[in-house]
């Protein structure tokens, strides 16, 4: 008999998508399939109306007013280089935190090695908690942006964004966050927030697709941003030069209709579940495998280690064991998938103390069960204990 298999790496990607996701995606390839945006006829049009309706449930979503201020890219890697390369100068000076994923740093240090903009790089705990006061020192004149995550890969702590937007304000710098991991997990109203720029990815809390995500930006912001890929939009094709209006600004050639139409689905299921239900749901989830967790001697846990304060991931090392050796044998005994090692975030893990190795992560979803923590919750009683 096939052993059951037990998900735990929702951080990464989320699995299952719901239902709905692959029936969107076969509909639209069985019975659409068209480029969307370029020409008159029916289907075409049909295709079009599904990328306008993703950016508008993602607009809904993040609680911003203006869907054409929504950008849809490949990912949220690509909107933070979009970020990255379009909104800085040669001169600027970026602060960013001690936690950050390779996909903010790496950027970031591109430039910095380039020799074009400078780049402070914030202190946090070794429980990844920021430190605000050193945030507030590291802006000089020179400072023109505020990069941080919404929240950490490794621990799920969650970083303070309204206080980091206020810090923002009061200098004015511009706040580009990376809501990899926030975006479907946490409720977010960013109209008449500080954030000017929110990048997601569609593929984790979303619950939709790879290949899907896209960014939040203030008109006023994309005014003052270059952009680095040109080419067909299907809009103002009588010209040789790329649009200067959004969305058409940041977004060249013919999109990934299908995944967005697999996302267009999974934003339905979510908007019909509700975000607080999932986080609900999912902070449940957290507290039940930290309380465990903690009962559990010889595991050390990274992060702030509370459920109210976290996304579903918690980092953590058994003694006596390297989280690859334990990572084999809870998929080949348990059948149970974790993310080990440095999870793209070397940065985040010298601030913890668990450089080079990493840690072992467990990372809940919405169709995780409380059975299915509880059995992870034995497995690693078993490890530890067999350990001895
Ligand atoms: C905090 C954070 N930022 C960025 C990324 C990159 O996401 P993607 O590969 O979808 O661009 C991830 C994914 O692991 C992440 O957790």
């Amino acid at each position: 008999m096939q052993k059951k298999m037990i998900y735990f790496d929702n951080a990464a990607t989320s699995k299952p998508k719901p239902a709905e996701v692959l029936q969107a995606m076969q509909h639209y390839f069985e019975n659409i399939g068209t480029s969307p945006g370029r020409s008159g006829y029916n289907l075409a049009i049909t295709a079009g109306r599904i990328i306008m309706e993703s950016r508008e449930r993602i607009a809904e979503l993040l609680g911003v007013p203006d869907p054409l201020e929504i950008v849809l890219t490949k990912n949220v890697t690509e909107s933070l280089n979009i970020a990255t390369w379009g909104l800085l100068e040669p001169g600027d000076a970026v602060i960013t935190t001690a936690m950050e994923h390779n996909s903010v740093i790496r950027p970031l240090r591109e430039r910095e090695a380039r020799g074009e903009i400078s780049l402070s790089v914030v202190p946090c705990s070794p429980w990844g908690e920021l430190d605000l006061t050193a945030m507030e020192r590291a802006i000089t004149p020179q400072t023109k942006a505020i990069f941080v995550q919404h929240a950490s890969n490794v621990t799920g702590g969650i970083m303070p964004l309204e206080e980091i937007g206020a810090i923002a304000q009061r200098h004015d710098c511009l706040l580009v966050v990376d809501g990899a991991q926030s975006a479907g997990a946490l409720p977010l109203n960013l109209a008449n927030s500080a954030v000017d720029i929110f990048a997601f990815t569609g593929h984790k809390s979303l619950l939709g697709p790879q290949g899907t995500g896209g960014f939040y930006v203030k008109k006023d912001v994309a005014k003052q941003m270059k952009r680095f890929l040109c080419g067909g939009t299907g809009s103002r094709s009588e010209f040789e030069t790329h649009p200067e209006f959004l969305p058409d600004k940041f977004e060249a050639g013919t999109p990934n209709t299908i995944g967005f139409a697999g996302l267009n689905a999974a934003l339905k299921f979510l908007k019909n579940e509700g975000v607080t239900n999932i986080r609900a749901k999912e902070e449940e989830l957290t507290a039940f495998f930290l309380t465990g967790l903690k009962s559990i001697g010889g595991i050390k846990i990274y992060g702030p280690a509370d459920a109210k304060k976290v996304l579903p991931a918690v980092s953590f090392t058994i003694e006596g064991i390297s989280p690859a050796e334990a990572a084999e044998t809870l998929e080949e005994e348990f059948g149970i998938m974790t993310r080990v090692g440095l999870q793209c975030a070397p940065l985040a893990h010298r601030t913890i103390g668990t450089f080079p190795t990493g840690t072992i992560r467990f990372s809940f979803g919405y169709f995780n069960t409380q059975e299915e923590v509880q059995t992870g919750l034995l497995a690693l009683k078993k490890i530890t204990n067999s350990n001895r």
